[in-house]
């Protein structure tokens, strides 16, 4: 059984324990949730579990398509173990329908326009500077990333939606957009890392329009973890028992 050694770092809303092997570390999810660059912040009892579950399910779905990610195994309700990645600073967004900050820098798409095909955008992980935007030169002014890191990512980007988007038209969910971040891992193979769950995704019903994902915690829509109890029941297909 693979043991957390020593906390290595400590994010917003997971901590970082080394292993016994230097290749590998575990994450563990924290029922922490932020929102605007963290300066809103709260608990939400069983969050944690909930998105450790969401992102075992979507991160093993994307490996089983040859799409490499940092996922291992998840080794506890909370817990899971990865391999260990020299993340980019980087934010790597792939939007199917138009909202959020797309639609405030290009106010001439209308909110929910469907994209006639997926697009990639960078942002700069800093919350001091705000997650400023970042075209493919910015990231080479920067020395962030390769032209082919940069292509890959956006390959591997397409490729993930090419899988998730038809996995949550199955259960009734229109996938709007994502993040992704991206890190090398020892090897010097650029994989996705992170997590993948409701915190980075926008879902929205595709019956009705409701709001299945952080929105509703940024907007305060209210039921936060009760749509996340929905999410983790429809992606996993089982009853969560908390
Ligand atoms: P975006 O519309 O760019 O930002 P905002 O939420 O400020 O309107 O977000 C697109 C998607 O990417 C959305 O699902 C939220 C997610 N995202 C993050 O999880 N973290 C981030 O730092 C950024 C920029 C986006």
């Amino acid at each position: 059984m693979k043991k957390p050694l020593k906390e290595v770092s400590r994010g917003k809303t997971k901590q970082v324990y080394s292993t016994e092997d230097p290749t590998q570390v575990i994450l563990e999810f924290s029922d922490r949730i932020t929102a605007g660059d963290g300066k809103k912040r709260d608990e939400l009892p069983n969050k944690g579990v909930l998105n450790c579950g969401i992102s075992t399910k979507l991160l093993q779905l994307l490996e089983q398509t040859d799409i490499p990610t940092h996922y291992i195994e998840t080794i506890g309700k909370d817990k899971m173990l990865v391999r260990k990645l020299e993340m980019l600073p980087l934010e790597v967004v792939l939007r199917n329908i138009a909202t959020g900050s797309l639609i405030k820098r290009l106010q001439m798409i209308k909110e929910k326009t469907v994209l006639k095909r997926p697009i990639v955008e960078f942002f700069l992980k800093n919350d001091e500077y705000h997650d400023p935007f970042l075209s493919e030169e910015y990231i080479a002014l920067l020395e962030i990333a390769t032209p082919e890191e940069i292509e890959e990512m956006i390959r591997l980007a397409k490729k993930a939606n090419d899988v998730l988007l038809p996995f949550f038209k199955k259960i009734g969910i229109d996938l709007v957009d994502f993040k992704l971040e991206f890190g090398g891992d020892t090897a010097g193979i650029l994989r996705i890392g992170d997590e993948i769950n409701p915190d980075s995704m926008r879902l929205w019903d595709t019956a009705t329009g409701r709001i299945l994902d952080k929105d509703r915690y940024r907007k305060d829509l209210g039921q936060v973890i009760e749509h996340y109890i929905e999410v983790y029941e429809r992606v996993t297909g089982k009853k969560f028992e908390g």
